[in-house]
């Protein structure tokens, strides 16, 4: 048995490859990858099958979109092939945006739509084909962010609406005054941070049907470099999985554990090496039984559940 490639992250909405590629550390290198390489490595993501490129304006001080959109119009593909989702409303402190003299979020109608167009320039596209309100804002009035949203659906220069980082509650009160479903909420999960299975996020994207993305799959790096006793815990948990199934890499099994979730769950990886991407694309065909399931998740709490 194995997973499928693609999936709807809800009813009539949109399909994006199971497995995500996170672009937030494009520019975390000593070396800034130029637009040939960027177009390469779009190519080696397509190879594996993963078509969907996660986002934010934030990213890289405000210029990862920009270096991937040159990568993006270097390698010259179709753009209905790909699926690219970006993030507004988190306004950092930078020389990038001296005008934000404090770290605040807006999700203001006018700042919605101006960071839109800026992220379309950045990246070279006419349309997002998700736009991911970044986190919540305490000052967001719901009636104008659902209007300035679905204005922008309406004008065509995105195609469909998610959140992050919000709560059960806060979905809902957005999802009250949009005149369409909200298609994701992508939020913090892995072996290392467990959260979500009983915070109540889990339970209302099943009810009302949208697929959850995940981000820090691996623990953002943490479950191979953490020493804490937890970590270490959890890395023999999944090589002793790993070794009852034939496969060395920790990290396809821990991918593994996210996609048994009956939530649908979409990881959003982080590691922009092809080796790397190789080796976790493998939890497509790695479905773990049950205690499998309960073992990794025992290592991770440090306890047999109840
Ligand atoms: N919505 C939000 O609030 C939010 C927040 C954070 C992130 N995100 C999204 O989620 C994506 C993924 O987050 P993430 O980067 O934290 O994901 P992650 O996949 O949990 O972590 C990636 C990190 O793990 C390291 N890593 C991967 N495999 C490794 C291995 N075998 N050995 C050692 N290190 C390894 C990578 O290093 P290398 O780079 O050296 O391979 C990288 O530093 C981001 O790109 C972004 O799109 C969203």
């Amino acid at each position: 048995m194995a997973y499928d490639r693609r999936i709807a992250l809800a009813k009539d909405g949109p399909s994006l490859s199971r497995l995500v590629l996170g672009i937030w550390r494009l520019l975390d290198g000593d070396d800034k990858p130029d637009a040939d390489s960027v177009a390469r490595l779009i190519a080696a993501a397509l190879d594996l099958g993963m078509t969907s490129f996660d986002h934010a304006d934030i990213y890289g001080n405000y210029e990862v979109e920009a270096a991937f959109g040159a990568g993006f119009r270097r390698w010259a593909g179709r753009r209905e092939s790909v699926e690219l989702i970006t993030k507004c409303d988190i306004m950092l402190k930078s020389a990038n945006r001296p005008a934000n003299r404090v770290k605040h979020y807006d999700t203001s109608a006018a700042h919605i739509a101006a960071s839109v167009d800026r992220s379309l320039l950045n990246l070279n596209i006419d349309y997002i084909d998700i736009l991911l309100l970044h986190r919540p804002d305490p000052l967001m009035d719901a009636g104008e962010t659902a209007e300035a949203l679905a204005r922008l659906v309406k004008s065509g220069k995105i195609r469909a609406v998610g959140v992050s980082n919000f709560t059960p509650s806060q979905i809902d009160l957005l999802a009250s005054r949009l005149p369409f479903p909200i298609v994701t909420n992508q939020i913090e999960m892995s072996v290392l941070h467990t959260d979500p299975l009983a915070d109540g996020s889990l339970d209302h994207s099943q009810r009302l049907g949208y697929a959850p993305m995940i981000w820090s799959p691996l623990g953002g790096g943490g479950l191979f470099t953490g020493s804490g006793s937890r970590e270490q815990a959890v890395r023999t948990a999944l090589s002793t999985v790993g070794d009852e199934i034939g496969e060395k890499d920790i990290s396809a099994i821990a991918l593994a554990w996210l996609l048994r979730h009956p939530a649908r769950l979409v990881p959003v990886l982080g590691s922009l090496k092809p080796d790397r991407m190789a080796g976790m694309v493998r939890a497509l065909d790695i479905v773990l039984d049950r205690q499998q399931w309960f073992a990794i998740l025992e290592a991770s709490e440090g306890r047999e559940v109840a």
